[in-house]
């Protein structure tokens, strides 16, 4: 039985009463609560990354269909040289500011080609995974001794660090990351970003864009099962974190990807009608047969749509790097006075 039944009520009741619960936004308990009394219901895929699902997506990044991570990586390969040029016009010397970091693989091997290249670069990478800062500082440590590596944890506009005089600050984020957010949140996300930054100084996106849409859809439903298990990890985190008990074979991986939106959404499906109950929040939500939670969104961007949402948040687009085979863009924008 459930003792809450409207949404504003049950977010009131629930601050009130359990020490042990908190309907805060932005807490587990809190998106969880909110998100499985909503219609649809929905979880945010913010919430896919403890370590088994990082260890998931780990593998995603190494499977066929899933393009973004190796396009990505050639593309920083493949003009290391242009994007410092475009990146630090001026020769000052920089600091590389990483939002979301993870373990840094690829941005050290970037940050081999800048310093072969004569450049002047501190490498500041800011992650909430103080496991995956970790083993970034030990692989710089062995491969790249001679970059100075402050790593920052926590949520990245806490941690931000004043700007050094003289210093230009380059904030990266890459992955295709950004497409997570629904439109509403990259601007209010790309804004602050902003804010951080003087006039002059630079944005790095990694994007993908818009493609063929069986490559899209693919890539969010591999035939190994491996994005399945990532999205369904999500249940199996809040059976441990708020004493549910979601049956995993009753649920089932969608994706579906809209070309006129450019979305690659996922879901789980219930697969039966059921009742799932957390012991935390004291709460018990109902399935319809097919009823959907919806957990992720990705966003696949077009050139034009890039530079409108840049210059409303305070970028000018300087420069554009795309791959010839696979639409996916390393976007390098500057900071507008
Ligand atoms: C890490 C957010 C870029 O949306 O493509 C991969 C996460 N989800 N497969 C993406 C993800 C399913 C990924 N991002």
């Amino acid at each position: 039985m459930s003792k809450h039944h409207r949404l504003p009520a049950t977010v009131s009741a629930l601050a009130a009463d359990g020490p042990h619960t908190d309907a805060a936004e932005g807490t587990l308990a809190g998106d969880v609560m909110r998100g499985l009394s909503a219609l649809p219901k929905q979880l945010s895929s913010k919430y896919f990354y403890d370590a088994q699902g990082s260890r998931l997506f780990e593998r995603i990044m190494r499977l066929p269909a899933y393009y973004p991570t190796r396009v990505e990586a050639r593309l920083l390969r493949r003009h290391a040289r242009a994007l410092l040029a475009a990146l630090t016009p001026t020769g000052a010397p920089m600091e590389l500011l990483e939002l979301g970091s993870g373990d840094g693989r690829k941005t050290l091997a970037l940050c081999r080609e800048w310093l072969k290249a004569g450049a002047s670069l501190s490498y500041r990478p800011m992650d909430i995974s103080a496991q995956a800062l970790e083993r970034l500082g030990q692989r710089a440590t062995r491969q790249l001794p001679a970059l100075s590596v402050h790593p920052l944890c926590g949520d990245y506009f806490q941690t931000w660090p004043l700007p050094q005089a003289r210093r230009h600050q380059v904030a990266l984020f890459l992955g295709s990351n950004l497409g997570n957010f629904t439109d509403a949140e990259a601007n209010r996300f790309l804004r602050r970003v902003r804010a951080h930054l003087r006039p002059g100084d630079s944005l790095m996106l990694g994007l993908d864009l818009r493609k063929d849409p069986s490559t899209v859809l693919a890539a969010y439903d591999d035939p190994e099962g491996v994005t399945a298990a990532f999205n369904l990890n999500l249940l199996r985190r809040l059976n441990r974190e708020l004493g549910m008990d979601f049956d995993l074979a009753a649920f089932r991986h969608y994706a579906s990807y809209c070309p006129l939106q450019g979305v690659a959404r996922s879901f789980l499906v219930s697969l039966r009608a059921q009742s799932v109950h957390s012991r935390v929040l004291g709460q018990s939500f109902g399935f319809e047969p097919g009823e959907v939670i919806y957990t992720e969104q990705s966003q696949k961007y077009e050139r034009a749509g890039v530079e409108a949402m840049a210059s409303q948040c305070g970028f000018a687009l300087h420069a554009w790097f795309e791959d010839p085979e696979l639409p996916y863009a390393l976007v390098v924008c500057r900071a507008k006075a």
